[in-house]
């Protein structure tokens, strides 16, 4: 048996890369949460719940996430020249369920200002502020590449999202 076929065997739902089954594929991707957050033309602060942030560049510093086109905050987004990276703690599962939903979502959680009004979530276990460096269109989101100004993080442990489910991660570490 081929190694593709042992590990369709070891799947539990069609591997068809469509609706879904690729979503449900995607999941199993284990990842830290983030809310990214910036604001408006009249300075009030938007945020989105988003585990698609990852590293791209050390020199010069970059970073990416993605967003769907149709979420509401997108045209936010789209407009604005700098965005936080709020990476979110163990005990945060209740901000990242906050940052999904259609409320004032910054009403609901403390906050301070960063750089260039940057709203920044208080908490979190690491901050990112970046100005926007590039927008490129893939399928129906949108990436954002940042370019870093500023990194800050507290000593505490992370959110993960696996398998549609929230872990505090809280095990030693295998360095
Ligand atoms: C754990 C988690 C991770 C998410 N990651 C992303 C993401 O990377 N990109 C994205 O477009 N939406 C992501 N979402 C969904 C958005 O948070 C959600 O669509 C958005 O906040 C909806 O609100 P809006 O349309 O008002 O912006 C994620 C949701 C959860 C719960």
């Amino acid at each position: 048996m081929s190694d593709t076929n042992r590990a369709a065997d070891a799947s539990t739902s069609d591997s068809n890369a469509t609706g879904n089954a690729f979503r449900h594929a995607l999941g199993h991707f284990a990842t830290g949460i983030t809310v990214i957050s910036a604001v408006d033309a009249q300075s009030k602060p938007y945020g989105a719940t988003v585990s698609s942030f990852s590293s791209l560049s050390l020199d010069p510093p970059l970073i990416q996430w993605s967003l769907t086109t149709k979420s509401y905050s997108y045209p936010i987004f789209s407009q604005a020249k700098y965005f936080a990276v709020n990476i979110l703690a163990s005990d945060q599962e209740a901000v990242s369920r906050i940052f999904c939903k259609p409320i004032d979502r910054f009403s609901q959680v403390e906050s301070s200002v960063g750089l260039e009004g940057l709203p920044l979530v208080a908490g979190c276990l690491g901050w990112i502020e970046c100005s926007l460096e590039r927008q490129i269109e893939a399928g129906d989101h949108t990436i954002f590449v940042g370019r870093v100004m500023r990194t800050r993080v507290a000593d505490k442990s992370p959110l993960v999202h696996w398998r549609g489910c929230y872990h505090p991660l809280e095990v030693d570490p295998i360095c």
